[in-house]
């Protein structure tokens, strides 16, 4: 059975636009895993937060997280926290490989200056909410990779084709 492809990193580096993509040239199906927890919530990330908190936002991941691993031969593109949660990157590597999209700060800024949808960016500072988040989960996002790509200059194509490249090789 074909393995997954599972893109991983924080909120704004692309995976969900890279993954689109990639799955549309490679003909493999692709999950967003945000899209599924609120297609099985009947409600938005943001409302879950607000609603039932962090926590149980995490559970349903998990839940959801189970479920997309099967080894199918798709494109899984993870929310930013999936993979702090060793129990998601057990379920995850059994038959993923795993590409962590790095993307600098700036850009991350940059790119989620109009999202009033994340609810771990809703708070006055953000740039500092995003330097604090990623000081403490970039050693995980790094540990955890199989390949990893820095995106900051790369459009969506570049990185598209990096990865095939690496796919292909790995
Ligand atoms: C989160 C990232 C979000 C979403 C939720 C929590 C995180 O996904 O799952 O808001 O903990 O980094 P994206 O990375 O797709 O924005």
């Amino acid at each position: 059975m074909m393995r997954n492809i599972v893109l991983i990193g924080f909120m704004g580096s692309g995976k969900t636009s890279v993954g689109q993509k990639l799955s549309q040239e490679l003909a493999l199906s692709f999950v967003d895993t945000d899209d599924v927890i609120e297609e099985r919530a009947g409600k938005s990330i943001k409302q879950i937060f607000t609603e039932e908190g962090e926590e149980a936002f995490r559970f349903l991941e998990r839940k959801i997280v189970r479920e997309v691993s099967a080894p199918e031969g798709k494109v899984i593109a993870c929310g930013g926290g999936v993979v702090l949660d060793p129990r998601n990157v057990k379920a995850l590597k059994r038959k993923g490989v795993f590409f962590y999209l790095k993307t600098s700060t700036e850009v991350i800024c940059k790119r989620t200056k109009a999202s009033f949808e994340r609810p771990l960016l809703q708070v006055a500072n953000k740039k500092g909410q995003i330097e604090k988040l990623l000081c403490l989960r970039e050693k995980t996002y790094q540990e955890v990779a199989d390949f990893t790509i820095d995106t900051s200059n790369l459009s969506i194509n570049q990185v598209v084709e990096e990865i095939k490249k690496k796919f292909k090789q790995g």
